[in-house]
């Protein structure tokens, strides 16, 4: 018999975990049949185990691959093939980014960026989409997690920032082309969030955000509800909080030569 599973990559800490938490104690609230299992993918195999034993009321199964790498996303594709799963979620929330002047920083920083954020995103869903099994009215759902920062360029944090464009054009062209199996395509572009993420992305030398941005830095949790609740309405594109709703009609509204003037002003602050 089929399992009917749930897969989220990023699920050591984060973004990705809070989305664990949710769907361990959903009862009914977001998925009306619950998941069997989940499958929690990440490189932190102590990580993983830990939440693993914590949770409890649902069966959480860790995936230790480091998806940037070919042998990574075998992983994946191997225990797919070998189990034969129904999924019913897949969750992409694995990503990364360096903070800092691109030609400061080692060329295999930048590669493991793209990888992580846009390969391994993208080979994700190709992998899963055919254990992706909707029935009638009930659709199988593929979240990404890209970010506001995907909205412009940003001198200073560029990789990261064209990443997250690859994201959304991606999961929109994605929307489309897997709608007529009964796939939803959600992606969700958040401004800064209380993670692990800025520690890593400044190279441990900032816990927290630091600058303008502390102002607007949200919760895990409420990001992955207010998620959930997007996904299961269908929706293609979420911007979240509200100020990255402003943000994203600002990059609409404005020349990208004064947006980029304005930013250079910002980066030599
Ligand atoms: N926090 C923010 O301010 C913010 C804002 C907008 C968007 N985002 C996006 O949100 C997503 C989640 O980030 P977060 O904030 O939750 O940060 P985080 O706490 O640093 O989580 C990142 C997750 O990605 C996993 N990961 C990184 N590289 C990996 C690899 N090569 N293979 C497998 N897993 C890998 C990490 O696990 P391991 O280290 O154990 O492998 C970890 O679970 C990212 O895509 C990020 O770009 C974050």
């Amino acid at each position: 018999m089929y399992q009917k599973i749930a897969i989220v990559t990023g699920a050591s800490s984060g973004i990705g975990k809070a989305f664990i938490g949710l769907l361990a104690g959903d009862s009914g609230e977001y998925f009306k049949t619950p998941f069997d299992e989940i499958w929690a993918i990440a490189r932190r195999e102590d990580a993983l185990n830990e939440l693993a034993s914590s949770i409890k009321g649902i069966r959480i199964v860790p995936v230790v691959a480091d998806l940037s790498t070919d042998s990574g996303i075998k992983t994946v594709e191997d225990k797919l093939k070998a189990e034969e799963p129904k999924v019913g979620l897949l969750i992409n929330s694995a990503g990364m980014g360096i903070k800092g002047p691109m030609a400061d920083k080692p060329a295999k920083a930048l590669g493991d960026t793209i990888s992580i954020n846009c390969t391994a995103l993208s080979e994700m869903i190709n992998i899963t989409v055919p254990y992706m099994k909707p029935e009638g009215n009930i659709h199988s759902k593929i979240i990404n997690i890209g970010s506001s920062a995907g909205f412009l360029p940003q001198p200073g944090f560029a990789c990261y920032a064209a990443s997250k464009s690859y994201v959304i054009s991606f999961s929109r062209a994605m929307s489309c082309e897997l709608k007529p199996k009964g796939i939803d395509v959600l992606v969700v572009c958040p401004g800064p969030v209380a993670t692990d993420f800025q520690r890593r992305a400044t190279e441990g030398k900032e816990a927290n955000f630091t600058d303008w941005r502390k102002n607007f830095v949200v919760d895990p949790v409420k990001l992955a509800k207010a998620t959930l609740k997007a996904s299961i309405r269908g929706k293609r594109m979420m911007s979240y909080p509200f100020s990255q709703k402003l943000l994203h009609f600002a990059s609409k509204a404005f020349p990208i030569s004064w947006i980029l003037a304005f930013e250079s002003g910002a980066v030599k602050e």
